[in-house]
């Protein structure tokens, strides 16, 4: 069983996408096992993508995750982390394969509706950022 963290960033919250988002992972056979909706501040974001703080577009990201509220999710199932990025599609909507939330949706490749962790590592990294043992059901 694998863990993964997603988010519906604020594009996709304003496109009222929460819903399409997660039905989509259910009907792969992912589960929710934790959830919730927060504003981050930019500060939050910040820590959350530490990982890119050496690129270019490390600003305007985080600016813009925190312009409006976001939804965090735990979701486990065999190989979730593959399967979550599968669905979402390639982070530039322009060569996400069709079907896929990111070709369906997206604007452009920061405007990207979701997330989702590209590895154990910043799974485990980016699960224990949102949420508390007892959190996670
Ligand atoms: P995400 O999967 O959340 O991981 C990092 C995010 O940075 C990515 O989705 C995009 O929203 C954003 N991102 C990645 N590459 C670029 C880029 N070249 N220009 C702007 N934003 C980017």
């Amino acid at each position: 069983m694998e863990k993964t963290l997603s988010i519906v960033k604020p594009d996709g919250v304003k496109k009222n996408l929460i819903g399409e988002v997660i039905k989509r992972f259910e009907q792969q056979g992912l589960r929710v096992a934790a959830l919730k909706m927060i504003h981050l501040t930019e500060e939050g974001a910040k820590g959350f993508y530490i990982v890119h703080r050496q690129r270019p577009f490390y600003e305007s990201l985080t600016r813009f995750m925190s312009e409006g509220p976001i939804v965090v999710m735990m979701v486990e199932g065999e190989k979730a982390i593959s399967i979550v990025r599968e669905i979402m599609g390639a982070t530039n909507p322009k060569d996400a394969a069709p079907g896929t939330i990111r070709a369906d949706f997206a604007a452009d490749i920061e405007h990207n509706i979701v997330h989702g962790s590209d590895s154990q590592e910043s799974a485990e990294f980016e699960i224990s950022y949102f949420f508390s043992s007892l959190e996670i059901h």
